[in-house]
């Protein structure tokens, strides 16, 4: 089967999943169950689900195993991409294809949708049938908060009267974004009873990895157009955003994502044949279009 065949079916498992764990409700109050499923079934490449479930495997897991935990990833994901729209945010229009979940349902209801998400991603873990579900939610609600993907979001916004431009980028990056997808690798990993060499290699792969996702994600704002990416690019330049290009050039920025994507590559040849779909994901995921 080639690569995007098989993507597309990893794909589609999740959202046939993401379904049966947010399926269509209408008790009142209707519209924060309308608005959730508005921006989960938006759209969306449900890469961190799928690294989460791809990882289980790698390391000899059975990927049902972590199915709830990788549904769950994407709501919390879904969540943040809710909230970084928010006009007092990036005060965007476009996500996903679509408008904003803050542009059909009102900046409350979008605010509370995203909340719900959150909420309801951490009660699906609690139901992952596994000893390690209390480290995948204490592991995860560390890396996505405060000290993780909310405080780069913080960082995003506010800067730093104390760190360089570079030293500033490279927290946001893996702040806002690369701690997400190390809690889709590691909880992929846990779920698959991966060894403790096997989740630090894991991490310094998934480290490189993300930091190369939002370096290309940065790329892309200046070089995508709005039908590839489903967002309005020029936003970062626009905001006066701290970006890869706007630190480092568009060339260096390039260079960079390729060294990552490498760093992280390198990592897997350790797995052999059993990786080959994630390494065809990183690979992917440096070159991706959207
Ligand atoms: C967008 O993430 C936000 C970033 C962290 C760069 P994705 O590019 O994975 O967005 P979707 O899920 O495919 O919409
Ligand atoms: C988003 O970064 C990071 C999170 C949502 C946590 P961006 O603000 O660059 O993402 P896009 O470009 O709006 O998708
Ligand atoms: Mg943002
Ligand atoms: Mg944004
Ligand atoms: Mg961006």
């Amino acid at each position: 089967m080639d690569f995007k065949t098989f993507l597309n079916k990893k794909k589609e498992k999740i959202n046939t999943a993401l379904e049966k764990y947010l399926p269509e409700r209408s008790p009142y109050p209707e519209d924060i169950n309308k608005a959730m499923r508005y921006s989960l079934f938006a759209g969306g490449k449900r890469i961190r689900p799928i690294l989460c479930l791809e990882v289980c495997s790698v390391v000899g897991g059975d990927e049902e195993e972590a199915l709830l935990c990788a549904c769950a990833l994407e709501m919390i994901h879904t969540y943040s991409l809710i909230h970084d729209d928010l006009p007092c945010m990036d005060d965007d229009d476009l996500r996903r294809g679509k408008p904003t979940c803050h542009k059909v349902f009102g900046e409350a209801i979008a605010l509370l949708a995203g909340d719900a998400l959150l909420t309801h991603a951490f009660h699906l873990i609690t139901k992952t049938d596994s000893s390690e579900t209390l480290r995948i939610v204490n592991e995860i609600s560390d890396l996505v908060g405060a000290g993780g993907l909310i405080g780069g979001q913080v960082a995003d916004m506010v800067g730093s009267s104390s760190l360089n431009d570079k030293s500033l980028l490279q927290y946001i990056h893996l702040n806002k974004t690369a701690k997400l997808i190390i809690a889709s690798v590691r909880s992929g990993a846990i779920i698959g009873g991966a060894s403790r060499t096997d989740i630090l290699n894991l991490t310094v792969f998934a480290e490189n990895l993300g930091i190369a996702f939002q370096i290309s994600d940065d790329i892309l704002d200046v070089t995508g157009c709005k039908e590839d990416l489903g967002k309005s690019p020029g936003k970062d330049e626009k905001e006066g955003k701290i970006t890869y290009p706007s630190v480092y050039g568009l060339e260096r920025s390039k260079e960079l994502l390729n060294q990552k994507v490498k760093t992280a590559s390198d990592i897997l040849t350790s797995y052999g044949r059993r990786a080959a779909f994630l390494y065809a994901l990183t690979k992917y995921i440096g070159k991706r279009k959207s």
